[in-house]
């Protein structure tokens, strides 16, 4: 980890907003030093047999960021979600601040532009995006310093951001009972999350991890937060010495019996272009679903 740059002197306030339609984790990370902050994971409600798009769990965002006086200044996503909808642009749009995504999402979009059969008009450069990161790429949240770790596995464009002693660790980890994210979508694969598992577990072991998604596995209440010295000790996938080997047969029977996330094919499609609906040739918000693609 010695090429990453980490400060764990810096306590950055993390506030976690749960949505429990498709169990995410959003949070608002807020330099300690100044009004300066991030949102990472934001999530778009949608009424999918409706076709209905709203915005409550947003609003909620965007209700705490200005009622607490903080400045907006990134809107991360730490990859391109298959199980909920990014409201990163309803948000922007709101209170400004920059989109960023791993620049890995290039291989997404080419992916998932032949899924959905996308035109030309799609663009698979990452140019939806304001910021494109590459591994171990620093920004700054005000006087907050933040960086990334490429941590492909789940998904080709999957990072981990650090931001002081705070790391969201996207769908790299789950909680320790929770284990690890399935690593069987279009781009994914199980030896590459293993590995890049081990680069999380790499960071300090006081280094608070927080994650996107949460089950309550075995019926416990919802948690989000963790450390890096509890996923190593007690992870059920990867903690207490598990080798790769064991790690990509495990995994791979496992996702073998998964079903596809039920809001997959909307979630693509929207979070491939930074979290904006596509529109048909007259200019009206549509979805496709692909027959027999996924
Ligand atoms: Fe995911």
């Amino acid at each position: 980890m010695s090429n990453y740059p980490v400060d764990m002197s810096v306590t950055p306030e993390v506030k976690a907003f749960f949505d429990p339609d498709t169990n995410t984790i959003s949070y608002v990370v807020k330099d300690p030093a100044s009004a300066a902050c991030a949102v990472i994971d934001s999530v778009m409600d949608i009424d999918y047999a409706a076709g209905r798009i709203t915005y409550k769990h947003a609003d909620k965002i965007i209700s705490w960021i200005t009622d607490n006086g903080l400045k907006l200044e990134w809107i991360i996503e730490t990859h391109v979600h298959a199980d909920h909808l990014s409201a990163a642009p309803y948000i922007q749009q709101k209170l400004g601040g920059k989109i960023g995504i791993g620049d890995k999402i290039m291989v997404v979009q080419n992916t998932f532009g032949k899924v959905f059969n996308e035109g030309t008009e799609f663009q698979r450069d990452g140019s939806q995006f304001d910021a494109l990161f590459a591994d171990g790429d620093t920004y700054k949240i005000g006087n907050l310093e933040a960086f990334t770790i490429y941590t492909p596995g789940h998904t080709p464009a999957c990072m981990v951001h650090v931001m002081g002693n705070a790391a969201f660790v996207g769908d790299t980890l789950f909680m320790p009972d929770g284990g690890s994210a399935r690593a069987d979508f279009p781009g994914g694969d199980a030896g590459q999350l293993y590995d890049s598992i081990q680069k999380v577990l790499a960071l300090p072991d006081e280094m608070r991890l927080f994650m996107c998604h949460d089950y309550g596995p075995n019926g416990r209440d919802i948690q989000w937060e963790t450390t890096v010295a509890e996923e190593k000790a007690h992870n059920i996938h990867v903690g207490g010495g598990k080798t790769r080997a064991d790690f990509i047969r495990f995994r791979t029977e496992r996702d073998q019996q998964l079903a596809m996330p039920r809001l997959i094919i909307p979630s693509l499609q929207v979070n491939m272009r930074a979290g904006d609906i596509p529109t048909d040739k007259d200019g009206n918000p549509m979805l496709k679903v692909p027959v027999n693609k996924l």
